[in-house]
């Protein structure tokens, strides 16, 4: 059967001018055109010379050269996902519209497109699955006022509370720039000196660092957000995800040393697996609520990350939940090219002050701007599922021109009289928080570093106590007896308890390291400690 082109009669077999016979299977060039013969360049005579004018060869490997994009600078790793959100139309027991004007919460049972993007944080694009990171949980809804993205983690605090060291924790978790080997000193002698994270790394070498897939995990917002209502008041919120019946598992690192052995992206597998079987995941969306103010009676600030917002006063109110129930259909075009940010929400939905949202906030659409090019907001991935109309034009892989049917497409500016876009209006009453304080660079008061870590320490069941230590300890045993020294401090003023047995583990070790006449090293065994190759006995 020939094939219909838009332009009748080209390419067919009874096409004179190509004589090429062109059929629904053939394979084309980019250009249109049949190719007859894909496995010989073309060469004077069989063995060579090449010429240069073998379009279809230059047009072929110069696209393969360009393959690649930048992976993401942190999150590389990731696998990806369609389904949507289902509203449950409350809060809790509350209407909706008492916090929030979004949309998206409102009418119960309405269901709003989504796509979820889950990733490791540290490694590389192929890197194992079974690493001790956090686990990224982004996603994206394609609501009908606009994109809104809810860019989060597995845990529910973070490392830092200042964005402006976020390039340095990255690079000190990142592999060392002359050997490009991964160290667990590196990343200790970061923590050592920024005590915020204490509370993280809690959490990071318990069994919660390693998820046991992308589907039994938790997600949460981390940063603080506002919900802002018709009246233009608004409410500190924060976001968490609840798996629902999959539930949540955790590994421990000898679990994961054995799926590691095996199989390195048994996350990405699992979940793609599920999907195609039908066995589709879900969470229920809750978040937690707080007046918008400092909140002197709470011993953290509600803006620093590297808290929890206790639950006995901020209770976990169900809002909606989400189901995943389509693979991509490609990848890079999908999961690679996905671009999410902070700084993506929807009328109804606000910033809250909170430092790490505002540094990441400019972040994510700087790097994308970059890793996928200025026109990311065209790709279908990334473009919402609403009429789109702008006047920005042109720039690398421009797609299509924002300017709906029906207006003027030379007016490419605005104010104009001339059928050009003009400013929608203004609903809901804006909101407009007061600011009178002095623009300075300091840290937060209630600093507070160790308080939360010592409850989450006696939280934890003595066998989720037990990992911890003993991951710790691998981890600080190669790593300089400074950073040990000023760790065991660290883990002392958060609980005595905590601090003493990472000090007899470590001791323990060391004794043991001495038997052995074995030196201070901080090179395979280092790397093999981070990337639970081996694990002490
Ligand atoms: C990815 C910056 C903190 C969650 C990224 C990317 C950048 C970035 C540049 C790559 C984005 C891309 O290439 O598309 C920052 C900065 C932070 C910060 C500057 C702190 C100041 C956080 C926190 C969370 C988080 C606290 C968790 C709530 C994520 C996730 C991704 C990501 C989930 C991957 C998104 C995806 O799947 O494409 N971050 N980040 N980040 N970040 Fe952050």
């Amino acid at each position: 059967e020939t094939l219909n082109t838009s332009i009748e009669g080209v390419g067919g077999p009874n096409d004179h001018r190509t004589g090429t016979g062109e059929t629904e299977e053939s394979l084309t060039n980019r250009q249109g055109h049949p190719v007859t013969d894909n496995q010989n360049i073309r060469t004077v005579g069989n063995r060579g010379p090449a010429t240069l004018e073998n379009y279809d060869y230059i047009e072929k490997i110069s696209h393969f050269d360009r393959e690649r994009i930048p992976e993401r600078v942190v999150h590389a790793r990731g696998a990806g996902a369609h389904g949507y959100f289902e509203t449950y139309g409350k809060v809790g027991d509350e209407p909706v519209s008492k916090y929030t004007r979004a949309k998206v919460f409102h009418e119960p049972g309405k269901r709003t497109p989504v796509f979820a993007r889950f990733s490791t944080v540290a490694g590389a694009k192929e890197s194992p699955e079974t690493a001790r990171d956090p686990r990224g949980f982004a996603v994206k809804f394609y609501t009908e006022d606009g994109n809104w993205d809810l860019v989060g983690n597995n845990l529910k605090i973070f490392f830092i509370r200042d964005p402006l060291k976020f390039p340095d924790m990255i690079h000190a978790f990142k592999p060392d720039p002359v050997s490009n080997i991964q160290y667990p000193e590196r990343m200790f002698d970061f923590v050592a000196g920024s005590p915020e994270s204490l509370h993280m790394i809690t959490f990071l070498f318990s069994p919660w660092g390693i998820p046991a897939n992308y589907r039994q995990m938790q997600g949460s917002g981390v940063n603080t957000y506002k919900w802002v209502n018709q009246d233009g008041e608004a409410v500190l919120v924060k976001y968490h995800w609840e798996p629902l019946s999959q539930g949540i598992r955790n590994l421990t690192q000898k679990e994961a040393e054995e799926i590691q052995a095996e199989n390195t992206s048994h996350a990405t597998q699992d979940l793609y697996e599920a999907i195609e079987r039908g066995d589709f995941p879900e969470w229920e969306l809750c978040i937690q609520i707080m007046s918008d103010d400092e909140h002197p009676e709470l011993d953290f600030d509600p803006l620093d990350d590297t808290k929890l917002w206790p639950t006995d006063k901020f209770p976990f109110l169900p809002v909606g939940k989400m189901v995943l129930n389509k693979n991509p259909e490609n990848y890079f075009a999908e999961v690679e090219q996905a671009a999410f940010g902070t700084g993506v929400l929807v009328d109804g939905l606000d910033f809250s002050d909170d430092k790490m949202l505002q540094g990441r906030t400019f972040s994510y659409s700087d790097t994308q701007r970059y890793r996928v090019g200025a026109n990311y907001l065209q790709l279908p991935i990334n473009a919402p599922k609403k009429r789109v109309a702008t006047n920005q034009r042109d720039g690398q892989s421009t797609y299509y021109v924002d300017t709906p049917s029906g207006r003027n497409p030379h007016v490419n500016y605005e104010p104009s009289v001339l059928d050009g876009l003009q400013e929608s209006k203004q609903v809901g009453k804006v909101h407009e928080p007061h600011y009178n304080d002095k623009l300075v660079r300091e840290p937060i008061e209630r600093t507070n570093h160790y308080g939360q870590v010592g409850e989450t320490y006696r939280q934890f069941e003595e066998w989720e106590r037990e990992e911890l230590i003993s991951n710790l300890v691998a981890a600080l045993e190669v790593s300089h007896e400074k950073i040990q020294e000023k760790m065991i401090e660290h883990f002392t003023k958060a609980d005595s308890d905590y601090g003493r047995r990472v000090s007899e583990g470590l001791a323990k070790a060391k004794e043991a390291n001495k038997n052995q006449n074995k030196k201070h090293t901080t090179t395979v065994k280092a790397q093999k400690a981070m990337y639970s190759a081996q694990r002490k006995g």
